[in-house]
C-alpha cells in the first residue's frame, strides 16, 4: 500500500481555536480522506505547541502553573477537531516525553557535528511571535511580522548555523518545483534568501524562561519553542522510537500551514533536517489568512470567529464546505456570516439539497420508491449523453484539484455535475414522460438521477463526510464504511433497491 503522511501546524494552547486554526485541520482532513479512499496509507497528524514564552505568560495570568494550564486547553482543542470531524491518526504534545526525546538528541547531534555552538545573543524579541528579530529588521521599532513591541534582550545563548546552509537550501529548492507551494511562495521565499541568513538562536536562558525542554548540554538553558515544536513533524511518526515506522512514513508528504509561518517552515526546517542528515519533505503548503472584512482576526480588536458557534449554527459540512469553496487554498479569504448563509442558500440548499430531492419525489411518485432498472445505454438521447459524459469527468476533476491542493477546483467540477443534473430535470420534464406514459424513458431517467447522485455523494466524501452518508443513505445504499474512488464511474447503481426519503438537506436559511 503507498503511503501518505501530511501534517498541521501544532497550535498554541495560549487561547481558545479560532477559524483560522480549524481551517488548516479542515483541509488536511479533507486530503487525508481523499488519500484513504485512493488507497494510501494515510499518518495524518496534528497536536499543540505547549512551551514558551507566550503560554507561560498566558498561565501566569490565571494564576496556574504552565502544565496545568495547558492541561486544561488541550482538551477544547481536541473538543474542536472531534466536532469538525476531524479524521487524524495522531495527536502530538510538545510536553509528551516521546517528544522531548527526540528533541534532545537532535539538539545533541547538531552540538556534537559543530552546528550548534556557544555565542552572546544580542537583539530583539516578539513574544507574540516567538520570533528573535536584528535591529535593521524591525518595522519603526516594532515586530515586521505582527507589528507589536519587542523586547531588547542581551544574554548568552545556543545558536544553529543556518548560515551554513543557505547555498545549499537556495540550490534545493530551485532544483525542486514543488517543495514549496503555491509558486508565488516560494518565490517568496527565494527573495528573502537573497539576503545572508542569521544563525538561528536555539536557546533561552532559564533565569528569563523557564517552560521549555532543558538542553541536554547546558542545564542553564531551554529550547527555543520553534526549534522544538519543528521537530514534532518526526518525533510523531517515530524518530528514535519506531524505526520501522519512521522508515514507512518519513519524508512527510505535506506540511499543511499558514502564510505567516512559513519562514520558519520553508528555510529553519529543512536546514535542521539536513544538518540531521534527514530527508527532504515532499511539500510545505502556505494557505492564507481568513480575514473579518479585510481586518487581521485579534482578540483586541472583539472580531474573533469561533468555529463551535459556526458549527452549532450552521452545521459542520455547511461550515467545511464554505470555507473550501470560498476560496482558492493559497489565497486569503474574507469570513462573515452572510456570505456562509449565501453560499448555504445557493449551493446546499438550491442546487444539491434541491437536486436530492426532486430525485428523490419522483422516484417515490412514479416507482413507489424503488430504482427502476435503466435500459441499455444505446437507448440515451443527447441530453442524457451530456449527463452521463459530464459525470465521466468527475473523477479526473476531483482528483486534479486534491492532488494539487486546490479543493475549490474539485468543489467546482462536482457543483458543474449537480447544475447539468438539475437542468437534465428541466430539459427531459420527467412530469410530461409520465403524462405521455413514456415509461421506460422515465425509467431511464430516475436511475439516470438516482445514479448522478451516488456519484455526488463520493465525489463528497473527503470534503463533507456526514452529507455524503447522509445522501447515500436516502438512495437506499448502505453508509459504506470503507468507499473507494475507484467507484466514481457511471452505472454501478444496482437498480431494484428502496430509497429512503428523508428531510431536506439543507434548509434554506432566512436572511434577516
Ligand atoms: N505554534 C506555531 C506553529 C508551530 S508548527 C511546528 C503557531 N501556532 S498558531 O496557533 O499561532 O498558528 C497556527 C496556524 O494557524 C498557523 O498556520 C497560522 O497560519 C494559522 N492561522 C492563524 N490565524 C489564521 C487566520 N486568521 N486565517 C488562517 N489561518 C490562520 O504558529
Amino acid at each position: 500500500m503507498p503511503k501518505f503522511y501530511i501534517t498541521t501546524p501544532l497550535y498554541y494552547v495560549n487561547s481558545a481555536p479560532h477559524i483560522g486554526h480549524s481551517y488548516t485541520n479542515i483541509a488536511c482532513d479533507t486530503l487525508a480522506r481523499y488519500k484513504r479512499l485512493m488507497g494510501y496509507e494515510v499518518l495524518f497528524t496534528t497536536g499543540t505547541d505547549e512551551h514558551g514564552q507566550k503560554i507561560k505568560d498566558a498561565a501566569e495570568l490565571k494564576g496556574m502553573e504552565p502544565k496545568q494550564f495547558v492541561d486544561e486547553i488541550v482538551p477544547v482543542f481536541l473538543g474542536l477537531w472531534k466536532k469538525l470531524k476531524i479524521d487524524y491518526t495522531d495527536f502530538i504534545r510538545t510536553t509528551e516525553p516521546r517528544h522531548e526525546k527526540v528533541v534532545k538528541e537532535i539538539l545533541e547531534m547538531l552540538h556534537k557535528n559543530g552546528d550548534l555552538y556557544e555565542g552572546e545573543y544580542s537583539g530583539w524579541y516578539c513574544t507574540p511571535c516567538e520570533s528573535f528579530w536584528i535591529e535593521s529588521q524591525l518595522v519603526e521599532g516594532n515586530c515586521p511580522d505582527c507589528q507589536r513591541k519587542v523586547e531588547r534582550i542581551k544574554e548568552k545563548n545556543f545558536f544553529f548555523r543556518l548560515s551554513k546552509y543557505q547555498a545549499w537550501l537556495i540550490d534545493y529548492i530551485n532544483s525542486h518545483e514543488n517543495f514549496i507551494l503555491p509558486a508565488m511562495r516560494r518565490n517568496e521565499i527565494l527573495g528573502f534568501l537573497k539576503n545572508p541568513l542569521n544563525d538561528l538562536c536555539v536557546s533561552r536562558p532559564k533565569s528569563r524562561l523557564s517552560w521549555g525542554i532543558e538542553i541536554p548540554f547546558s542545564s542553564d538553558h531551554v529550547t527555543y519553542v520553534w526549534f522544538d515544536a519543528l521537530l514534532n513533524y518526526i518525533s510523531v511518526c517515530g524518530y528514535a522510537s519506531d524505526a520501522e515506522k519512521f522508515k514507512k512514513y518519513w519524508p512527510a508528504d505535506a506540511h499543511v500551514i499558514g502564510k505567516d509561518i512559513l519562514r520558519m517552515h520553508a528555510v529553519n526546517w529543512p536546514i535542521m533536517l539536513h544538518a540531521a542528515g534527514l530527508e527532504m519533505p515532499q511539500t510545505i503548503f502556505a494557505h492564507g489568512w481568513w480575514k473579518i472584512g479585510g481586518d487581521k482576526m485579534s482578540k483586541s480588536k472583539g472580531n474573533v470567529v469561533n468555529p463551535i458557534e459556526m458549527v452549532d449554527k450552521y452545521g459542520v459540512d455547511a461550515y467545511r464546505y464554505f470555507l473550501l469553496r470560498e476560496v482558492q487554498f493559497g489565497a486569503d479569504g474574507s469570513f462573515s456570516e452572510e456570505a456562509l448563509v449565501t453560499r448555504i442558500n445557493s449551493d446546499l440548499a438550491n442546487d444539491l439539497g434541491n437536486l436530492l430531492h426532486r430525485a428523490l419525489s419522483m422516484v417515490e411518485k412514479y416507482f413507489s420508491g424503488i430504482v427502476p432498472e435503466r435500459r441499455d445505454l444505446k437507448y440515451s438521447d443527447e441530453i442524457t449523453k451530456a449527463l452521463i459524459d459530464k459525470a465521466g469527468t468527475l473523477s479526473s476533476e476531483i482528483k486534479k484539484g486534491l492532488d494539487n491542493i486546490d479543493f475549490s477546483y474539485s468543489l467546482d467540477s462536482i457543483w458543474t455535475v449537480i447544475s447539468v443534473a438539475n437542468k437534465f430535470i428541466e430539459q427531459k420534464a420527467p412530469w410530461k414522460l409520465s403524462k405521455e406514459k413514456k415509461l421506460e424513458e422515465l425509467k431511464d431517467m430516475m436511475y439516470d438521477l438516482c445514479e448522478i447522485l451516488r456519484m455526488v455523494s463520493l465525489a463528497l466524501t473527503p470534503f463533507m463526510p456526514d452529507t455524503s452518508n447522509n445522501i447515500a443513505i436516502q438512495l437506499g445504499l448502505k453508509p459504506v464504511e470503507k468507499r473507494d474512488f475507484s467507484e466514481l464511474k457511471w452505472g454501478l447503481l444496482k437498480p431494484g433497491i428502496r430509497i429512503n426519503k428523508l428531510a431536506p438537506l439543507f434548509p434554506r436559511i432566512e436572511i434577516k
